[in-house]
């Protein structure tokens, strides 16, 4: 499988969004990465902002996944999710990367840079492109009944 990743960051995540993104040009799998920002370690765009813009390039197709960076991973991840249609996670560690795909089909990953060290970071989002959601597994019921709960919240 191929992918098309968004990445973005506020300033307090902007170091691992470049080394990441580098990371994700560089990777086979692949075949588009989309930089939402910020452009610098002292811009002032704030993480809802970034997070919101790429977490609604994935909703709309334009996009398969998104990773983002902030001070913790938090923030993004609770701006994402606001998005309709759209799973953020926090995570720092290879279990819970792994189940977010396989249990949880989150789009979106997100890491905190004041967190986690940058190399397991780097390995964390190489083991992410490694998984796929297997639609007729267990966990698809339990992913549909999120999206079921999401629809009726919105009626
Ligand atoms: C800095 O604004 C910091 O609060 C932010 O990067 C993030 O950690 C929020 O969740």
């Amino acid at each position: 499988m191929t992918f098309r990743i968004v990445v973005g960051s506020d300033s307090a995540g902007f170091e691992y969004k470049e080394a990441l993104k580098k990371d994700l040009q560089a990777d086979d799998r692949v075949v588009e990465v989309i930089d939402v920002g910020v452009q610098g370690g002292d811009a002032d765009t704030d993480y809802p902002h970034v997070a919101v813009d790429a977490a609604r390039r994935v909703a709309a197709g334009d996009a398969d996944r998104a990773l983002l960076v902030c001070g913790t991973g938090l923030g993004v991840a609770i701006a994402a999710n606001k998005v309709p249609g759209i799973r953020a996670v926090t995570a720092h560690d290879s279990y819970s990367v792994e189940r977010s795909v396989l249990s949880n089909n989150a789009q979106v990953l997100t890491m905190g840079q004041r967190v986690v060290g940058l190399e397991l970071a780097r390995k964390l989002a190489r083991e992410w492109l490694s998984y796929e959601f297997d639609d007729t597994s267990k966990s698809a019921d339990k992913v549909a009944a999120i999206t079921a709960y999401e629809e009726r919240a919105t009626e």
